[in-house]
């Protein structure tokens, strides 16, 4: 019988009695483990060999964590410095025992936020004092670091693992280890007689130059074999999500709008008759710009028609804020904190002309708010704006544009809850069922504009609007459970490589 080399190898270096790893056998017969994979697969498929899997976990440091186990970790160098400075007597600057600690750059920070914790000292108005009681060389991390690099961390303390870890010091993964064992079949064939066959396992220029190939034996593809995975690059899903729901939009008949991020607070708030006094327009919420710090034009008449709106409302009872408004504050400049600034822009004409209805526009851009970061928030984030503008809109209209737009991603469960914008009468905001956890999250906010935003702009008819977030839709969409997994600094990798976009 002839086998390909490379089984050949596996078949008689495994054993009848004896269970072999794959990676025994690769440092054995000098192959690559891939290979001998492969032709593992084939030789169990022929039922040569018994292929058993046992999922390994491995426990390895990274270079940092290597770097670290052999110049000592660096709130330990810092706190022997201190020492040597006397800063266990009295504090020392700094400068001075950073200096002597020898350490630079980024782990300066490593350094001293990790001494702060550990209690090595404390850090006081640029000076560093050393805790006289504390021991380096009983510094737990330090002891795992060691124990993890020299490959045996099986009885050390998993809260002190843990913390390696999320140091990035230290880092679990998991493989497949294969072991192989001769069948009854493979001890007979080898007793038989097995020679080595000529196969080729890859075409190359040369077999087909010299024409070879026409008697070339081929080894057959096993496509289900397991190969090393290779991450190329791919589009983000977030970026997949926009793609789709422009798409989407399109198809529904908007037109596409664009416009500054960094904007009039009169396009941004005073359009949308958002009194000047409004908590949202504090600095608590707002990212303003100090240089330049205002627009250089506004459209004069379009601005005192909306500070007329504010002083003293629209229509026969309507009634203003009676709030201050002042023009200079109109023209100040900040990074919109939502995308409704470019709807203002466009529906009073200012961007591309007078709009005869009916009209549809949208965008999706990012908007920037002053929030607190947590599963649900970021500083930055993408919105799906849009408008319709006919006549006799009514909440119908809205909600069942909001079901066709949703549907085109599976989503068929979204909720309505009344709620209040001082632009929009009535307003609603949108909710959604995260597919992992079950719970209701927000997805948007819209509502009917009112008079007293759409009469200064010039708009006799009906505009139902809306800004939902294109983050909320993408965790809906692919079972993110924390907005920070799909952008920011703290992206989980792993799922940006495998999310799928559904709809
Ligand atoms: N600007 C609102 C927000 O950011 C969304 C919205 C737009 C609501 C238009 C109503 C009308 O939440």
């Amino acid at each position: 019988m002839q086998l390909p080399g490379p089984q050949l190898a596996v078949l008689e270096a495994a054993s009848a009695t004896e269970k072999r790893t794959i990676a025994q056998l690769a440092a054995e017969t000098d192959q690559e483990p891939t290979t001998l994979t492969g032709a593992a697969f084939e030789l169990a498929e022929e039922g040569f060999i018994e292929i058993e899997e046992r999922e390994e976990q491995s426990l390895d440091l990274t270079a940092e964590g290597r770097t670290y186990r052999e110049e000592g970790l660096p709130e330990l160098r810092l706190y022997r410095a201190a020492r040597e400075t006397g800063a266990a007597d009295a504090p020392v600057g700094m400068g001075e025992v950073i200096g002597a600690s020898g350490l630079e750059g980024g782990v300066v920070d490593i350094a001293l936020s990790n001494f702060a914790r550990k209690e090595y000292g404390k850090i006081e108005a640029g000076e560093l004092s050393a805790n006289p009681e504390a021991d380096p060389n009983g510094d737990n991390e330090a002891a795992v670091l060691e124990a993890v690099g020299t490959g045996d961390a099986s009885d050390v303390d998993p809260s002190v693992l843990d913390r390696l870890v999320d140091r990035g010091l230290a880092e679990r993964s998991r493989r497949t280890e294969r072991i192989v064992t001769l069948t009854e079949d493979g001890v007979t064939a080898l007793m038989e007689g097995i020679e080595a066959a000529d196969t080729v396992g890859r075409l190359t220029p040369e077999l087909l130059t010299s024409g070879e190939w026409r008697e070339a034996d081929f080894r057959e593809y096993d496509v289900e074999a397991d190969a090393d995975q290779v991450h190329g690059g791919r589009t983000h899903v977030l970026r997949e999500t926009a793609e789709r729901v422009k798409d989407v939009l399109v198809g529904m008949g908007f037109e596409e709008m664009d416009g500054p991020h960094v904007d009039a607070d009169f396009w941004i708030n005073d359009a949308l008759f958002m009194p000047q006094d409004h908590p949202a327009r504090t600095h608590w919420d707002r990212f303003a710009l100090s240089e330049p710090a205002e627009i250089g034009e506004l459209p004069e008449e379009l601005v005192e028609r909306v500070e007329t709106a504010h002083r003293e409302g629209v229509g026969e009872d309507g009634e203003g804020y009676h709030s201050p408004w002042s023009p200079e504050f109109a023209r100040q400049l900040a990074l919109r904190g939502h995308t409704t600034s470019l709807s203002m822009r466009y529906l009073s004409g200012e961007a591309i002309g007078d709009l005869e209805p009916p009209q549809r526009y949208f965008s999706v851009e990012k908007a920037y708010r002053n929030d607190a970061i947590d599963a649900t928030h970021l500083l930055e984030f993408f919105q799906i704006e849009g408008w319709v503008m006919a006549e006799d809109l009514s909440v119908r209209d809205l909600m069942g544009t909001f079901t066709e737009f949703y549907e085109h991603f599976g989503i068929t469960d979204i909720e309505f809850k009344p709620h209040y914008n001082p632009y929009t009468e009535p307003s609603f905001e949108l909710f959604g069922t995260h597919p992992v956890t079950g719970e209701l999250i927000e997805i948007g906010n819209s509502g009917l504009f009112r008079d007293e935003v759409l009469r200064p702009l010039g708009v006799d008819c009906d505009v139902m609007a809306w800004g939902l977030a294109l983050e909320r839709l993408a965790m809906l969409t692919t079972g993110a459970e924390d907005i920070r997994d799909l952008h920011g600094t703290l992206a989980d990798l792993d799922f940006l490589r495998n999310a799928e976009v559904s709809y």
